[in-house]
């Protein structure tokens, strides 16, 4: 099915990049990055010109973010992945609250039921409903996640936490374009490969005092046994010093940093806004097509970050994406495979242009239309 649709000229994006994991980086970034030369790529992270770039990312996610003056932004290497380990690891005390609405969330899970001593316990939903995190008595860490990128589900309110419990939120794919009130949050981390338009590899945790004061805590037992190389002390000694505990990809960085500056020029009010253009764009076409659907069905839920947009079944979704990927015109917009639906998963981050989008409703109903 497919194969023989042509993309009309006039409906070529400009970028046809519209995947969510990872997502598009700019190319006026590769671009910047190698007029810099000798000056950062093969030089050493503990120099004044890494160190640099890393404060000005800080700084700049600090400023981006609003946060509160005593937060510290965490970094280090791994992405989102290996910090779950981490915080498994050396941030929870005993008993991780989960809750779960997709594949990711799901996974957070699976990772601290692996850890002997923990007895984590999950809700859960239906892949594809919302979830809204409540303060359960007996945990002292709640795990939540912003955006479930595999189902498109985010999160609409925070719970407020008490000072013994520690408020985890996985940002990767809504960091930047879901906003949150920081003051309910410990600890906020993110990959930087989504609306932070890097590459991946890298992880970004944005920690409370109360977050900092338990990864010291749990550090002080020496009956647990930690890695050296998931010790937050580390993590946290180095970050107050612009490093990373081991070598990062400076290139990772620096992408990380250009996209904070471009967002910086219109505030996250302004990120947001946007989002929600896009938002109400991807969303209103898929109710107006006969043949489409929000999978999402209860609108607080739809993510302002990945829309998926169910396909009748009389078309094949994943048919219409290779087509496309064929003529190099579209990318990346299959759903998540384990989720096994006909559905398209389309990125909405800052850097897909509102126009792009247009063009890329146009050519699935186009496409769609045309059989
Ligand atoms: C919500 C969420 N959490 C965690 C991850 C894992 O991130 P990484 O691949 O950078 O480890 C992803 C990746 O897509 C994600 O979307």
């Amino acid at each position: 099915m497919f194969e023989s649709f042509k993309v009309p000229k006039d409906l070529i994006p400009s970028d046809p990049r519209f995947g969510v994991g990872p997502s598009l980086i700019p190319i006026e970034a590769v671009q910047k990055l190698a007029q810099t030369g000798h000056e950062l790529l093969g030089t050493s992270h503990r120099k004044e010109a890494v160190r640099n770039v890393v404060k000005e990312m800080q700084e700049g996610l600090k400023t981006y973010f609003k946060l509160p003056s005593d937060y510290e932004v965490v970094i280090g290497n791994g992405g989102a992945t290996i910090l779950w380990d981490m915080i498994g690891l050396g941030l929870v005390e005993k008993s991780p609250l989960h809750f779960v609405c997709g594949e990711f969330s799901d996974k957070w899970f699976r990772a601290n039921q692996n850890i002997p001593w923990l007895k984590p316990e999950v809700r859960k939903v239906e892949f594809g409903k919302g979830i809204d995190p409540v303060a359960v008595a007996g945990h002292d860490f709640l795990a939540c996640t912003l955006n479930e990128t595999s189902t498109g589900v985010m999160l609409s309110e925070l719970p407020q936490v008490g000072s013994d419990t520690i408020l985890a939120i996985d940002a990767t794919s809504g960091a930047g374009q879901i906003p949150i009130d920081f003051k309910k949050s410990d600890l906020y981390y993110f990959s930087p490969q989504k609306v932070f338009a890097s590459e991946g590899g890298f992880y970004i945790s944005i920690m409370s005092p109360k977050a900092i004061e338990r990864a010291q805590k749990i550090a002080r037992d020496t009956s647990r046994f930690i890695p050296e190389s998931f010790k937050w002390a580390h993590a946290i000694e180095n970050s107050r010093q612009n490093q990373t505990y081991n070598t990062p990809a400076i290139s990772t960085i620096f992408f990380l940093n250009e996209q904070v500056k471009l967002m910086n020029k219109i505030g996250e009010e302004g990120v947001v806004k946007e989002a929600k253009r896009k938002a109400e764009l991807i969303y209103g076409w898929a109710k107006e097509k006969s043949y489409l659907n929000p999978f999402i069905e209860e609108e607080k839920y739809r993510s302002l970050a990945v829309a998926t947009i169910d396909l009748d079944p009389k078309f094949k979704a994943d048919d219409l994406a290779n087509a496309l990927r064929l003529q190099k015109v579209v990318y990346d917009i299959d759903a998540y495979r384990k989720l096994g639906r006909n559905q398209f998963r389309i990125s909405m981050f800052h850097n897909v242009s509102y126009e792009n989008l247009e063009k890329l409703t146009k050519i699935i109903s186009l496409a769609v239309e045309s059989i």
